[in-house]
C-alpha cells in the first residue's frame, strides 16, 4: 500500500511528500507496482523463510523477494523490452570472462531469440572491439554460430563500455563480432554538452587524489590513466582491504564533488573489489543510451541486472535512475533470475 501511494504521489505530481518518503527519505522512483506478497510467497516456498524458529528475515532474503517482486511488476504491467547487465560479478567471475561454458548464454540468447534487446553495461572500458570478445567471447560466438538467430535479434546485442563512454553494437562481419558505434550516432543531448577539457580537468584531479591516497594509505597500487577513467590496481598478488578501497573511493569522490568540474560533469567512483576507478558519467547515463540507441525504450520496461546497489562506492546503485533493477550477488543468481523471469 505504501508502495502504490508513493507512485501515485509521483504520478500526480502531488505537493509534499508520500507517506513512504516520510518513513525512507533515501527512497527513489519505482517505475513498476511492486508485488510484495506474492512474491514474499515465491521465496519463501524457495528458502523456507517462515519455518525458521531463530533466524530472522535476512539482508539476502530480502533482497531476493525485492527482486522476485521486481520481476512480477515488470511481468503483470508493462512487459520488459530491454535487459541491461553489469559484466563482473554479472555474467562472469570478477575479473575473469565470458567463456562458452557460462549457463548465461543461453538465457541471453533466449531474450534476443524473444525480440527483446539486450546491453551488456559495463564499467570495463577499452576503445577497441577485440578487448571485449576477449571477454564476451562465449556469448559472441554463440550468437555468431546460431542458426535460430535472425540478423534482427542479433542486432538486439550492444556493449556499453566504460560506464555510459564507448558504444559496440554486434557485427556480424567484424572478426571481433563487435564494432564500435561512433558517439555522435548515440550520445544523450545532455552528454553532448560534456567538454573534453573539463573531462580532462576532473580525471587530473580525481588521479592527483588517487595518488595521494595510496601514498597515505600506503597502498601496493598503480595507477592507470584511460581516456574516459582512472583507476588504482594491485601491483602485487594479493588484496587490497575493504576499508582501504573503501576510503579511497570516498576520498576521490569527496574530493572531485567538491571541486568546481565536478558540478558540471557527472561521474563515478567505485570499488570494483580489488580496484578503484573513477570513470566520466554513470550507468544511469549508460542505460538511457541503450534505451534510446533502441528507439526510446521506457524505464519501465528496463531492467539493470547488477551486483554493486550499496550506495556509498557502487556503480550499478545509479542505474536505478533509469530503469527497475535486480540485485544479484553471483552469476549463478543472474541464471536463476532470468529463469524466474521466463517462467512468469
Ligand atoms: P563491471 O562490474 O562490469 O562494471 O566492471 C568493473 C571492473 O572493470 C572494475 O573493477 C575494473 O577492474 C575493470 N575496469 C577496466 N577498465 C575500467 C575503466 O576504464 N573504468 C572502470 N573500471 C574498469
Ligand atoms: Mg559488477
Amino acid at each position: 500500500m505504501l508502495i502504490r501511494d508513493h507512485i501515485t504521489h509521483q504520478e500526480d505530481d502531488a505537493p509534499g511528500k508520500s507517506k513512504l518518503k516520510l518513513l525512507v527519505p533515501t527512497v527513489g522512483t519505482f517505475f513498476t507496482p511492486l508485488y510484495l506478497v506474492d512474491a514474499f510467497r515465491h521465496q519463501d516456498a524457495q528458502r523456507f523463510i517462515s519455518r525458521r524458529r531463530f533466524v530472522a528475515p535476512s539482508f539476502n532474503d530480502i533482497r531476493l523477494i525485492l527482486n522476485s517482486a521486481q520481476l512480477l511488476g515488470l511481468a503483470r504491467t508493462t512487459g520488459v523490452d530491454l535487459v541491461t547487465f553489469d559484466g563482473d560479478v554479472t555474467l562472469y567471475d570478477d575479473g575473469a570472462c565470458l567463456t562458452d561454458d557460462n549457463p548465461v548464454i543461453l538465457r541471453i540468447m533466449r531474450l534476443l531469440l524473444q525480440g527483446q534487446k539486450v546491453g551488456i553495461v559495463t564499467a570495463a572500458g577499452y576503445t577497441d572491439a577485440a578487448k571485449y570478445y576477449e571477454r564476451l567471447k562465449g556469448l559472441l560466438d554463440a550468437m555468431y554460430e546460431s542458426t535460430e538467430m535472425t540478423d534482427a535479434q542479433r542486432a538486439g546485442l550492444v556493449v556499453m563500455g566504460g560506464e555510459s563512454n564507448f558504444l559496440f553494437r554486434y557485427d556480424h562481419a567484424s572478426p571481433s563480432k563487435l564494432s564500435y558505434v561512433p558517439r555522435e550516432e548515440w550520445l544523450l543531448e545532455e552528454m553532448k554538452t560534456w567538454q573534453e577539457g573539463d573531462i580532462t580537468q576532473l580525471l587530473d584531479i580525481a588521479e592527483s587524489s588517487l595518488r595521494a591516497c595510496a601514498s597515505n594509505l600506503n597502498l601496493p597500487v598503480a595507477v592507470l590513466r584511460k581516456d574516459r577513467a582512472v583507476g588504482v590496481y594491485p601491483t602485487e598478488r594479493g588484496r587490497i582491504s575493504r576499508e582501504q578501497l573503501e576510503e579511497t573511493v570516498l576520498v576521490v569522490q569527496n574530493t572531485v564533488e567538491r571541486s568546481e568540474v565536478g558540478s558540471r560533469l557527472p561521474f563515478c567512483a567505485f570499488n570494483g573489489g580489488n580496484d578503484v576507478f573513477v570513470d566520466i558519467g554513470d550507468k544511469s547515463w549508460g542505460v538511457r543510451a541503450c534505451q534510446r540507441y533502441f528507439g526510446g525504450i521506457e524505464p519501465a520496461r528496463t531492467l539493470h541486472v547488477g551486483d554493486q546497489f550499496l550506495s556509498a562506492g557502487a556503480n550499478d546503485f545509479k542505474a536505478r535512475l533509469a530503469s527497475t533493477t535486480a540485485w544479484i550477488a553471483s552469476p549463478a543468481e543472474t541464471v536463476q533470475l532470468l529463469d524466474e523471469l521466463q517462467g512468469i
